[in-house]
């Protein structure tokens, strides 16, 4: 039986945890584990599904939370991943759903996600589409590679000239912000994610990020 674990209560298997995303979305290891000794009870935090493969607990999952500007009650999901070699035996659903367990714990009534390619996945666990939102502490690294430059403002050409070059908004849903390196908090991947036109968000663009949420 698999059990959800916070990370910084569990330093033992942040090495492993560091492994497993660097597996998927490439990062120097001591950035990552830089990254992942940030996890605290008061955001972010990283939580693990700890599985026994073969004998030996091993993490075979991660997802990390951070807070959403103006929503006290929600929580932003992220960086979930699933060990490679594990994955399509179930625990990246069971991770998302011991998440929901413990975030509701802590008083938490909607989760929000992005995801630019597991829209399916997440609509299978019942998120719905959304308005993009705010959270702090966003980390964008589980995007591939020069997906945030396509939101970035051409600053070499004579239309951005005076522009602030990191704020970008969307022609649908509200204005956010792009910024990897802009000071705390720092603001969330930009777009909406909507297809053009559409009034009701039911379907997405795959060349954008989509924003998804679950009430629980
Ligand atoms: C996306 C990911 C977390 C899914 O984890 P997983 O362990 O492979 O998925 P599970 O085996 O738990 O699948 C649970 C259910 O979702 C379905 N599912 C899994 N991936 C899916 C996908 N890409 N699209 C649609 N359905 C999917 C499964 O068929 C299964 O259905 P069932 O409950 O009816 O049996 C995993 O594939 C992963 O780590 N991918 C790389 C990292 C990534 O892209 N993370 C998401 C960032 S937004």
């Amino acid at each position: 039986m698999e059990k959800l674990l916070v990370l910084h209560e569990n330093k033992q298997y942040i090495d492993e945890c560091a492994d497993i995303l660097n597996e998927e979305w490439k990062r120097s290891k001591s950035a990552r584990l830089h990254s992942l000794e940030k996890s605290c009870d008061s955001f972010p935090t990283c939580l693990i599904l700890l599985g026994n493969i073969d004998g030996v607990n091993t993490v075979v999952a991660h997802c990390r939370l951070s807070k959403v500007q103006g929503k006290p009650d929600s929580i932003f999901v992220e960086s979930v991943v699933v060990r490679k070699d594990l994955r399509g035996k179930g625990y990246g659903k069971k991770i998302m759903l011991q998440t929901e367990q413990f975030v509701k714990r802590k008083g938490i009534t909607t989760l929000y996600l992005s995801t630019h390619d597991k829209q399916d996945f997440y609509k299978h666990l019942g998120y719905t589409f959304c308005e993009p939102i705010v959270s702090f502490g966003v980390n964008t690294d589980h995007l591939p590679e020069g997906f945030l430059q396509k939101f970035l403002p051409d600053t070499t050409s004579e239309n951005s000239r005076g522009k602030d070059p990191i704020s970008l908004s969307t022609n649908q849903g509200p204005s956010v912000v792009s910024a990897p390196a802009a000071p705390p908090p720092p603001p969330p991947p930009p777009i909406g994610g909507f297809l053009k036109g559409q009034s009701k968000v039911d379907r997405w663009d795959p060349n954008a990020i989509s924003w998804m949420k679950k009430d629980i």
